[in-house]
């Protein structure tokens, strides 16, 4: 992973930008600790030097000039000399500045005030001395001068130990603040490159390949399952097409060779104009077998692919019923069979008016088809209860013929699944299984029953929860 990328990782600026902020926090704080420390030790300086001037002054009143200058001689007697590191500085001197004790060379020619006295540079007062002090001055009775000061070196060593610290915790806190937005930031991209991995190895071709799920329930978790259910419907929509396709290669090959054989023997030398009327009406019959076939593995494939749910609107089944029985009513009265309608109000559902009209025509096909001679045809239409809740509706088809045995009503869903009794007559066994996917597009339940005697086929449908409006075009 090249440094490169991880510096343009969001992941990375943002852990970059809390630690930008996280070190202005520690540069404030810093700069206060310090700020107070090197305060508190100037305070202790001239708390120092006050008590230090209040005992001297106290001795001033009692002996004068004389005791005055014994105490400062002896006081500066226990100290070096302040060019050479005395940290108590004393210095008395006559009106014409000639030093009378002290154990400082001469009264300091330039200083700077501060608060209570002043600060001046030890080379201001004794050449080649280095360090500052911090001093208060007193002017006594005929012109005489006292001066009582603290070297400042151990204060400006300790504030050179504090800055210093304080420095090298700022440069700890950056370094550590990046190194830990370079580790978020990697982590980060360490998953999004594995999922990108993943959908280079998809594209390349092996659609198998999903996301590995981390396990922490993360957001990245969340994006890996999302992704991979999206890969499964994919993969499921293309299984179902490749179904389709080869169910159509499957069906298609034994009526058209059958086809293409009459043709030519229609068109063989002694054949004569009957013949050829005949093996075009076969073929004729054959293509439109070809077609139905079709369409019913294609309205299966659109049923189940799932494609539809956006399309889907309001349908009223008694209507809906209504026509699929006037469609049928000449074929099953030409057979025959008696075809009672009964339709009651129920609710609208949501769905594919088209696929649900094919489903009940199909229905009635198989009723026509396996009821024989003056058997009775029903088809019905009701709302189905739900307690005290919001009604569905309910649609059957009824016949009077030889039903299904109950260990077969499932089998008979499946594909290409057509029961002994039904040799006889054509059919590609895939009726039920497009009433089937309908049903199951439209979430309604499929079930056969015996009609006693006869087969009772009914979709009951849920109900339908309230869509919001639908954003309507603006009218011209
Ligand atoms: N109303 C019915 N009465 C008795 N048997 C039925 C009835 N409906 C379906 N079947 C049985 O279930 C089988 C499957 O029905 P399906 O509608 O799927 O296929 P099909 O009618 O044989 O062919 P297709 O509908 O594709 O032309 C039928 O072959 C038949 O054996
Ligand atoms: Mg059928």
């Amino acid at each position: 992973m090249s440094t490169g990328r991880l510096f343009r990782t969001t992941a990375f600026r943002l852990a970059a930008v809390y630690g930008a902020l996280f070190a202005l926090a520690v540069v404030a704080l810093f700069a206060f600790l310090y700020w107070r420390t090197l305060t508190l030790i100037d305070a202790e300086t001239d708390a120092a030097i006050a008590s230090e001037i209040s005992g001297l002054a106290e001795q001033y009143r009692q002996r004068g000039l004389v005791g005055l200058m014994r105490i400062v001689t002896e006081r500066s007697a226990a100290q070096p000399e302040a060019s050479l590191g005395g940290a108590n500085i004393y210095l008395l001197t006559r009106p014409d500045g000639a030093v009378l004790a002290g154990n400082l060379k001469r009264w300091p020619a330039a200083a700077q005030p501060t608060p209570a006295g002043f600060v001046f540079n030890l080379a201001a007062a004794e050449e080649g001395a280095q360090g500052n002090a911090r001093a208060r001055a007193f002017a006594l009775e005929g012109g005489f001068r006292l001066l009582v000061g603290r070297d400042l070196r151990q204060r400006e060593k300790l504030r050179a130990v504090v800055a210093e610290s304080l420095a090298l915790g700022l440069a700890a806190t950056v370094a550590l603040g990046l190194l830990a937005a370079m580790l978020v930031g990697r982590k980060l991209l360490q998953r999004v490159e594995a999922i990108n991995a993943i959908g280079q190895r998809i594209v390349r071709g092996e659609l198998k390949q999903r996301v590995a799920l981390g396990g922490a329930g993360d957001e990245f978790d969340r994006l890996a399952e999302n992704l991979n259910a999206m890969l499964d419907q994919i993969e499921r929509l293309m299984t179902g097409m490749r179904e389709v396709t080869d169910n159509i290669a499957h069906d298609l090959r034994g009526p058209l060779t059958r086809m293409k054989a009459r043709l030519e023997l229609a068109l063989l030398p002694n054949s004569d104009p009957a013949q050829h009327r005949a093996a075009m009406e076969s073929a004729i019959a054959e293509t439109d077998r070809l077609l139905a076939t079709f369409n019913a593995l294609l309205s299966i494939a659109e049923a189940e692919s799932g494609a539809l749910h956006q399309s889907m609107r309001p349908v009223e089944l008694g209507p809906l019923a209504a026509d699929v029985a006037e469609l049928y009513a000449p074929a099953l009265e030409e057979k025959g069979l008696t075809l009672a309608t009964e339709i009651a109000g129920c609710p609208p559902v949501l769905g594919s008016r088209q696929l649900l009209f094919q489903a009940v025509a199909n229905l009635l096909e198989n009723a026509m088809k396996y009821t024989p001679k003056s058997g009775r045809v029903t088809i019905a239409t009701r709302s189905a209860e739900n307690g005290s809740g919001p009604r569905g509706a309910a649609l059957s088809v009824t016949d009077t013929g030889p039903g299904i045995p109950a260990e077969l009503r499932g089998r008979v869903l499946e594909r290409y699944v057509r029961l002994d009794q039904a040799r006889s007559t054509p059919g590609s066994g895939l009726g039920l299984s497009l009433v089937a996917a309908v049903a199951k597009l439209h979430g309604a339940r499929l079930e056969l029953s015996d009609n006693n005697p006869g087969l009772a086929v009914t979709l009951t449908f849920p109900p339908r929860v309230e869509a919001p409006p639908q954003p309507q075009a603006a009218a011209s």
